[in-house]
């Protein structure tokens, strides 16, 4: 049974607003997932929500509302929003359905009676905010914690810590012996960096059900729930669990897992290929992640793809101030396809972005209205006009740009370069302008003699208008099927075998052009 190319994103909290940051993760996770589908690979896509821990039963205190039921409303909106942006996932897990408690509990009882565990009294400062423990090594020079810690109080509390300094050594040696497994490299170096300068300091794994309810109970002690972030990473595998997956079943063997969904088709997905995530999650992906697998004893992720982080017009984007790029408020005012356009354009993957309504109304005149939408405009119409739009004879004119671009393009797929996939495709759109100039077929059609000129330029224009849809379609799945449609092609624009120039037949008759991206900084007229 062969394994699916299993990627996942991080899984939001459900209390969050979602905002550009989350929508940003997911399309580009979308377009890898797009992208090797369309290459021909199986792919498994995962993302969904984080859902419990004190932020959100305080929310949900705050609302009115059981825990339970706020995360059931909240969760929703969550899933819109996923469908908004066009998301292909495979499941969308939530960290309070069972299919997830019961593996997080088969994870804390196999630890645990490996003895990874161990219970102490803990003395010191918490921040409830970021529900988490400091040190004196978090306090600034004048003495102070970062308001960003929220209100900070002094405990005492017993909890089960989970030890980490004996594993120390062979991930900082898996992490030197598997460049590839943390990206970009300088968030590899900064994990190296912190590995290879401080003792890690175990990690305490639960929170006294006193204080906090919401939470996965421990199987061994009920007066403990789980942490949140040992709930959530465990999330990736649970979903693989829940579909069957082999070597995670066999991991939890004899550790009372039982509530698991029989599927007809189990799946192979663990290892994960990529986690897609932020640059402020780097750290609990790549030092506590594969701790935590390594004595689950499981294989570890192959690779975690850190992203930047958007700010807003050179702020950071923050709810109070308003200061927030609304992702579905954009969508519903131009469009998805631009949405997804600009946000893989506009920012690499690893270095932080900036968000003005400038740069973006900018992006989408000059590039998919002038650009992209002209080109298609300008080639369907001719077609239409001067041949009834029915296609010349083959004509190979532009085939060797075509197929560099075709080449260049799903390299850049299939090594995650979504930026420079689209510079490789843009490049190609603004030589094809260029030979509609250049060759003017609007003059030819008025001399007879150039006929048979004008039937090659005609060709060559409507072939590349049905290569770049293809080549577009992990980017900009509607539009790409505006073109096939616009051209009259029935299937959808989703194999990347269709990328090789000669496919559109002499003879066949194409639909109607319409505009892909109309202009919204003129008055209508
Ligand atoms: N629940 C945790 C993740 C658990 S994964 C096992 C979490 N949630 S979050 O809602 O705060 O963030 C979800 C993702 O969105 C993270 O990868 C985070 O980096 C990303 N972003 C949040 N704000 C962002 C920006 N402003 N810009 C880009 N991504 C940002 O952390």
């Amino acid at each position: 049974m062969s394994k699916a190319f299993y990627i996942t994103t991080a899984i939001d909290y459900v209390n969050g607003h979602p905002h550009l940051g989350h929508a940003y993760e997911k399309v580009i996770t979308d377009v890898i997932v797009r992208a090797r589908r369309s290459l021909g690979e199986e792919v498994f896509f995962l993302t969904g929500l984080d859902e419990h821990g004190q932020k959100v039963q305080q929310s949900a205190d705050a609302a009115g509302k059981a825990a339970q039921a706020y995360c059931d409303e909240l969760a929703e909106s969550w899933k819109a929003l996923a469908a908004k942006l066009g998301l292909t996932n495979n499941d969308f897990i939530r960290t309070t359905e069972q299919r997830h408690k019961s593996i997080v509990q088969a994870a804390l009882t196999k630890l645990h009676n490996a003895g990874h565990f161990y219970k102490a009294t803990y003395k010191g400062f918490y921040s409830t905010k970021e529900e988490t423990f400091l040190t004196d090594r978090d306090r600034r020079p004048d003495g102070t914690f970062d308001p960003s810690y929220g209100e900070v109080i002094e405990l005492e509390e017993e909890n089960y810590y989970f030890k980490l300094q004996v594993h120390q050594q062979w991930l900082i040696e898996h992490i030197e012996s598997h460049p590839e497994f943390i990206s970009p490299s300088y968030r590899r170096n900064e994990v190296l960096g912190f590995l290879k300068n401080n003792v890690l300091e175990d990690l305490c794994i639960t929170r006294p059900a006193a204080r906090l309810t919401w939470g996965i109970p421990l199987p061994f002690d009920n007066d403990y729930v789980t942490y949140v972030w040992f709930d959530a990473l465990t999330n990736y595998v649970s979903a693989a669990g829940a579909h069957g997956d082999p070597v995670v079943l066999k991991a939890f063997e004899g550790v009372g897992l039982t509530t698991q969904t029989p599927r007809l088709t189990p799946q192979n997905l663990w290892p994960a290929d990529v986690h897609v995530i932020g640059k402020d999650i780097v750290r609990f992906h790549s030092v506590y992640w594969p701790i935590m697998l390594k004595a689950m004893e499981l294989p570890l992720p192959k690779q975690v793809l850190a992203h930047g982080w958007w700010m807003k017009d050179s702020q950071k984007m923050s709810k109070t101030t308003g200061n927030v790029v609304d992702p579905i408020a954009v969508i519903e005012e131009w469009g998805l396809d631009a949405f997804r356009y600009y946000v893989v354009r506009e920012l690499d993957i690893g270095p932080d972005g900036n968000w003005t309504d400038a740069g973006f109304q900018a992006r989408y005149h000059a590039e998919l209205a002038n650009g992209l939408g002209n080109l298609v405009n300008r080639a369907l119409s001719m077609l239409k006009r001067y041949r009834q739009g029915v296609v010349p004879n083959r004509s190979d004119e532009l085939a060797q740009d075509a197929t560099q671009a075709a080449r260049e393009t799903i390299d850049h797929y299939r090594r995650h370069r979504l930026q420079q996939a689209l510079q490789s495709i843009w490049s190609w759109v603004t030589r094809a302008n260029q030979y509609v100039d250049q060759t003017a077929p609007f003059k030819l059609a008025k001399d007879p003699a150039q006929a048979a000129r004008l039937d090659e330029i005609l060709y060559n224009l409507a072939e590349t208008c049905r290569l770049l849809a293809v080549l577009l379609w992990p980017v900009l799945p509607t539009t790409a099927g505006k073109i096939f449609a616009q051209l009259g092609i029935s299937e959808s624009p989703d194999r990347m075998t269709a990328a090789t120039w000669g496919g559109l037949s002499p003879g066949h008759t194409i639909g109607g052009a319409a505009p892909l991206f109309p202009r919204r900084d003129q008055p209508a007229k």
